[in-house]
């Protein structure tokens, strides 16, 4: 059995180098508590719980379906009527969840009522700027979301194989390799390129446990690397998305619209789709994020049976692989 110390299985207390990403509509109880038990850190997404007492009780369920370490994710949106952070945050101090992962806007209004319940944060961002200024602020830890990322890379567009370097020459805090990151290679690959673990999104939607509809399960593996699409730049709000005719149209009324363009003009295609795609199945329904990696998913397997499969992999790699290559004198 591979075993794998690294700064964030020290900082997180958790025996495995890999993380569950928030996820609108995906990131419940039941997916959390699965990435924990299988020695992961699993992360329950807060804002998809629509108040605060919701958030406390998905927290209470996914206690009594882990011992281990399990964390929140806090998103910080742009938004004119912004959610009750302050209620979101009660409730993660007073259910004494100890990791929190925040992501959007820049969290440091949040740090010191963290800082003192004792919570680590680890901010997720999408440029070297921005994890420096995350590390500046105080942040226990960055994720480093590439260009390949399911979700919201941001406008950078620069893929990991440059960024993750790129924040190993700058950063005093250890980093998570997130965007793209499926398997064993995965893995390797992040630590080589100077990150401490990796955060998988996409993956963890393709799990027996992820508590979403078999359709959508089905739909990623029977999508390759080609079949995500970027929306939303014109209002520089760019989310990685899987291909479908909804999102095609929304792409058409982009071209169309130019810089003229509105929320309003695609909110047929982006507002209140998760639950219609994530609980109803209804893969059609708009555009939902999706990695390139949804070019390596090729299977359904349990949370444990992935991490297990991944951490082998990784040992094989290192020690077989990579060890043989290496020309003794
Ligand atoms: C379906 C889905 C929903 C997501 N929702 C959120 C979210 O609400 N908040 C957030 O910070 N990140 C969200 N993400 C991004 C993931 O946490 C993670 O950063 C990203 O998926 C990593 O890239 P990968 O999909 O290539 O693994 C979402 C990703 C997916 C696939």
């Amino acid at each position: 059995m591979t075993i794998l110390k690294t700064r964030i299985t020290e900082l997180f207390g958790i025996e495995r180098p890999i993380v569950q990403g928030g996820m609108h509509h995906v990131g419940l109880a039941e997916l959390a508590a699965a990435v924990s038990n299988a020695g992961g850190l699993g992360l329950i997404t807060a804002l998809t719980q629509r108040t605060p007492t919701l958030l406390a009780q998905e927290i209470a369920r996914c206690r009594a379906m882990t011992d281990k370490p399990f964390g929140v994710n806090l998103t910080f949106l742009p938004s004119v009527n912004p959610p009750d952070y302050p209620g979101y945050i009660a409730a993660i101090v007073e259910g004494g969840v100890k990791i929190v992962e925040t992501a959007g806007n820049n969290p440091q209004k949040w740090l010191p009522l963290l800082h003192e319940a004792g919570i680590r944060v680890v901010h997720k961002c999408t440029s070297v700027r921005h994890a420096l200024k995350a590390e500046a602020i105080g942040c226990d830890a960055v994720s480093v979301d590439g260009f390949e990322c399911g979700g919201h890379p941001g406008e950078d567009d620069v893929p990991n194989f440059i960024l993750l370097p790129r924040a190993a020459e700058v950063l005093k805090i250890p980093f998570i390799a997130s965007g793209g990151m499926a398997d064993g290679r995965s893995l390797v690959a992040a630590l080589a390129l100077g990150a401490e673990g990796i955060n998988m999104g996409t993956r963890f939607v393709a799990t027996r446990e992820a508590p979403v509809h078999e359709n959508v399960k089905a739909a990623l593996v029977a999508a390759t690397e080609l079949d995500t699409r970027l929306v939303m730049r014109p209002l520089r709000n760019t989310e990685r998305v899987l291909a479908n005719p909804a999102v095609e149209r929304l792409l058409e009324k982009e071209r169309a619209l130019g810089a003229a363009i509105r929320f309003e003009d695609i909110a047929p295609e982006v507002a209140g789709v998760y639950p219609r795609v994530m609980q109803g199945g209804e893969v059609g329904a708009g555009a939902w994020s999706c990695g390139m990696v949804a070019g390596l998913i090729h299977d359904v397997p349990t949370v444990q049976a992935l991490l297990d499969r991944i951490m082998d992999e990784a040992g094989q790699i290192i020690g077989a692989r990579l060890g043989g290559l290496l020309a003794r004198a």
